[in-house]
């Protein structure tokens, strides 16, 4: 199972349940409305452009519904904001906590962030956010992430080339005429115990 945590106007979700019929897709986002539109379309035949292997949920990464612990082979977020984002730019243990615990033992997290130290200068000094370097990353989200159950193990930029292939609203928006520095990270949900294994920095991936 498939989890798109701030998932906004669900295309994402969407599009790759459409084309991966055999998966289950769960789109998950504070705020409904923008999900309005998609749900209305996966009820239809899938003839039609329906996708019965998809479930929208409107809950905050905080406050996510027990029903959905240890479901998840895969969680997604892309593009976070706000409290979302401050979660796991900054590596908040409470709710990563709740994000290992919707995830099996083994899945992967899958983070893609798209910051310009510049343009949103006044949300990283809202949000208390620190630059994503790779000493920030050693020294703070590692042992956070680790903390939390997650093991990193990958991280690294992506080149302005490879934002076609992120098929979410927000990579078209963001993409723009100069588009933004993009980072990303995986971390692997390990159990309580296990061995840390060694990060693998890809620059541009
Ligand atoms: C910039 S949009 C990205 C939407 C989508 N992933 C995309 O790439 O098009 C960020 C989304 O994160 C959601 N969000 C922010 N904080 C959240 C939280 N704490 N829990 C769940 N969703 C959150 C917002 O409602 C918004 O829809």
């Amino acid at each position: 199972m498939i989890i798109d945590l701030g998932t906004g106007d669900g295309s994402f979700v969407y599009q790759s349940a459409r084309r991966y019929p055999d998966r289950f897709y769960i789109g998950i986002d504070a705020q409904s409305r923008a999900l309005e539109k998609v749900s209305e379309k996966v009820h239809r035949k899938p003839a039609k452009g329906g996708a019965p292997n998809v479930l929208f949920i409107q809950a905050a990464a905080e406050d996510l519904p027990p029903e959905l612990d240890g479901v998840a082979d895969e969680v997604h977020a892309h593009f976070p904001w706000g409290s979302l984002l401050r979660a796991l730019a900054l590596g908040e243990e409470a709710t990563l906590r709740n994000l290992r615990r919707v995830c099996a033992p083994g899945a992967s997290l899958e983070v893609v962030i798209a910051l310009d130290p510049e343009r949103d200068r006044a949300e990283i000094e809202r949000l208390g956010l620190s630059p994503l370097s790779l000493e920030f990353l050693e020294t703070i989200l590692i042992p956070r992430y680790w903390a939390a159950g997650f093991d990193i193990v990958e991280y690294g930029s992506l080149p302005p080339s490879e934002w076609p292939q992120l098929q979410t609203s927000w990579a078209r928006r963001l993409r723009g005429a100069t588009p933004r520095p993009l980072s990303f990270l995986i971390a692997r949900a390990v159990g309580d115990a296990g061995d840390s294994t060694s990060l693998h920095i890809s620059s541009p991936r």
